[in-house]
């Protein structure tokens, strides 16, 4: 009956998607604005075509949140999802290949920006949450809890958390927001690393100056940044800053041996990027790496002159934005420290240096022997005919560890999503396949959950 349903709606459900891909909530970007708040419009009416009950838009101090309810019994376990309907910016503009906000299907993929992050596995539980009302086989009440700045920090949705405590109680915090290894190859996400961002700021002389009349008698400030930043890795690739690694969570032998039978072609990686070489911490092989292990990247840095041409200056400042992502049991408040002390201490005395932080957010692992694991684990079985496996991302979700200390809750972790969907990137795309994947698994999910529950 469910998969009947799925099976007729299958073209409006992709044009719905379509339909909120054309919107533009880019939350980074305040010229965005007006579509954020036409995106959380379009998905309240969409919530409440699907069914749902006490449909609002939240206020907050930034964006809404899209909220609405199903209670269909007290005596059933309530499952809250979680999602969100702003999208990162779509520059640079030129590397797509057809415009970010006019989705185009090709080869079975829909290409937007947000067509995976995170419009597409969000909406796939509004159309999961459809067709099991329609189809009166909802199992669970559901709680959806859409937010709009997930893209910039959830900066305002914990304390949408903490004031509306009474209302967001339940059983667990179904997300997909992630991804999985392989379309046969199923997979559940059971960790996100954390993540300390911040700028730094380099002064010089208190001016531009003639790069003949004063280089090599005062600090380019460039030169300085560029020098301070390459001192933050040692030969083995490990971050230098004091203290950086001191609760770091090491993962036993046995831990390590059970992740590295999860498949991973280091050949097929490195074509997949172009890559001559994968670049790491000593000791750790790239799904460590990129998962169990914290690091340190620059994610910008500028200053001087970028314009055509040459210009023979020495500049007053230089910029960087950093990002370090945490690992258990790390804090990005205790990082941020760190990072902050230690960059002031290796500053020469010839420039100056402030170290502004920006935002954060804790690591989290989830359990796998939670009635919810269980459930989401044999959905993925039924739909996908293999069972999925754990593993652990290199991504951040701020808000997980916030359900989890504010609410007692864990997460399920239900990514549709594959590598090769570039979000974040130019041409990010979502396969067809997974939005439907997607659309079958999640009502298994609520029909598994609520027998375990019982
Ligand atoms: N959905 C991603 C996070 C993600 C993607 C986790 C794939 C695991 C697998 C999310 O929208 C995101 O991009 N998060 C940001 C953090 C945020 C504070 C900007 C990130 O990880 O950079
Ligand atoms: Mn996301
Ligand atoms: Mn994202």
């Amino acid at each position: 009956m469910i998969n009947q349903y799925i099976n007729d709606n299958k073209d409006r459900f992709v044009n719905e998607l379509l339909d909120m891909l054309r919107i533009p909530s880019v939350s980074a970007d305040p010229k965005f604005k007006a579509d954020v708040m036409r995106n959380a419009e379009f998905l309240k009416e969409r919530l409440i075509e699907a069914g749902a009950d006490n449909v609002e838009l939240v206020e907050t101090a930034g964006n809404p949140v899209v909220y609405g309810e199903k209670m269909v019994d007290p005596s059933l376990p309530t499952v809250l999802v979680y999602g969100h309907y702003d999208v990162q910016p779509a520059d640079p503009y030129e590397l797509w290949t057809s415009p970010p906000f006019e989705p185009v299907i090709k080869d079975g993929k829909i290409y937007a920006r947000g067509a995976c992050d995170d419009k597409g596995q969000m909406y796939m539980h509004v159309k999961a949450f459809e067709t099991m009302v329609k189809t009166g086989t909802l199992a669970c009440n559901v709680r959806f809890m859409i937010e709009g700045e997930e893209e910039v920090g959830s900066v305002n949705l914990g304390a949408f958390v903490r004031e509306h405590k009474d209302r967001l109680t339940g059983d667990v915090i179904l997300i997909s927001d992630t991804g999985m290894l392989a379309n046969d190859t199923p997979s559940i996400t059971t960790g996100l690393r954390g993540l300390s961002y911040l700028e730094v700021e380099v002064t010089g002389p208190n001016r531009d100056l003639h790069s003949g009349l004063y280089g090599g008698a005062v600090a380019n400030p460039i030169n300085i940044l560029c020098q301070m930043i390459a001192s933050l890795h040692d030969e083995n690739n490990r971050i230098t800053i004091p203290g950086f690694y001191d609760n770091v969570d090491e993962l036993s032998q046995e831990e390590r041996a059970e992740m590295a039978r999860a498949p991973f072609d280091l050949d097929k990686y490195k074509k997949a990027l172009d890559l001559g070489d994968v670049h790491g911490e000593e000791g750790y092989v790239t799904m460590e790496r990129n998962s169990i292990r914290p690091t340190l990247d620059v994610n910008g840095i500028w200053g001087g002159y970028t314009g055509e041409g040459a210009k023979t200056v020495i500049p007053s400042k230089a910029y960087a934005k950093i990002s370090m992502r945490l690992v258990p049991h790390q804090t990005s408040e205790e990082i941020t420290e760190k990072f902050k002390k230690h960059f002031e201490s290796i500053a020469p005395k010839s420039v100056k240096v402030v170290v502004k932080p920006h935002h954060g957010g804790e690591p989290v692992v989830t359990p796998t022997d939670s009635p919810a694991y269980q459930a989401a684990s044999m959905a993925y079985e039924e739909t996908f005919g293999v069972k999925p496996i754990p593993v652990r991302s290199g991504g951040s979700i701020p808000i997980v560890a916030m359900f989890k200390s504010e609410l007692g809750l864990d997460s399920v972790l239900m990514g549709f999503g594959l590598d090769s969907d570039a979000i974040h990137s130019p041409n990010e795309s979502y396969g067809l396949f997974n939005y439907m994947k997607g659309i079958e698994t999640i009502p298994q999910f609520y029909k598994y959950f609520a027998q375990l529950k019982k």
